[in-house]
């Protein structure tokens, strides 16, 4: 099985941007730890990060060229304004969930609005670098069922 995690702008440093809202813990130092954990389980977990939304819409189809066989997606704020990411998951017809750090909803309320949550199979949002995880486990245990 192949998942790849796809983090949008301003996510290339988390653990040291506001932490008040995305935590203190390194993202390359729990993706790595991740990724092992998973390789026991015959996963492979691949990632890619972008502040472009059209090298994200790239991304997203190069993952179903590649035989991806899902998406965890943190869009960062292109979850809130891109249609463009949106017909890309559309497009591709591929299990994505969207994920995010913080707990959009207990924030401003332009945070509220997804563009995305429509066409992703579902939404992890508010328990830090444990969204990802726990977005991953729950594909693994989709792909698994159905
Ligand atoms: C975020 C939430 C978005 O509203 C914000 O623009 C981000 C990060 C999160 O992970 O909590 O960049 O996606």
């Amino acid at each position: 099985m192949r998942i790849v995690i796809i983090n949008g702008p301003n996510l290339a440093n988390i653990g040291k941007r506001e932490p008040q809202w995305y935590g203190e813990d390194n993202f390359d130092i729990f993706y790595s730890q991740l990724k092992q954990t998973l390789a026991t389980k015959e996963v492979e977990l691949d990632y890619f990060q972008s502040h472009c939304e059209g090298a994200i819409v790239g991304h997203i189809h190069q993952c179903k060229q590649n035989g991806v066989d899902a998406i965890v997606l943190n869009a960062g704020a292109y979850t809130h304004t891109s249609i463009a990411i949106r017909d890309a998951i559309s497009a591709v017809a591929l299990p994505v969930v969207e994920v995010h750090l913080s707990n959009v909803y207990a924030r401003e309320e332009f945070r509220h609005k997804s563009m995305l949550a429509g066409v992703c199979i579902g939404s992890i949002t508010g328990f830090g670098l444990c969204s990802y995880q726990l977005a991953v486990e729950a594909l693994i245990n989709k792909i698994t069922l159905y």
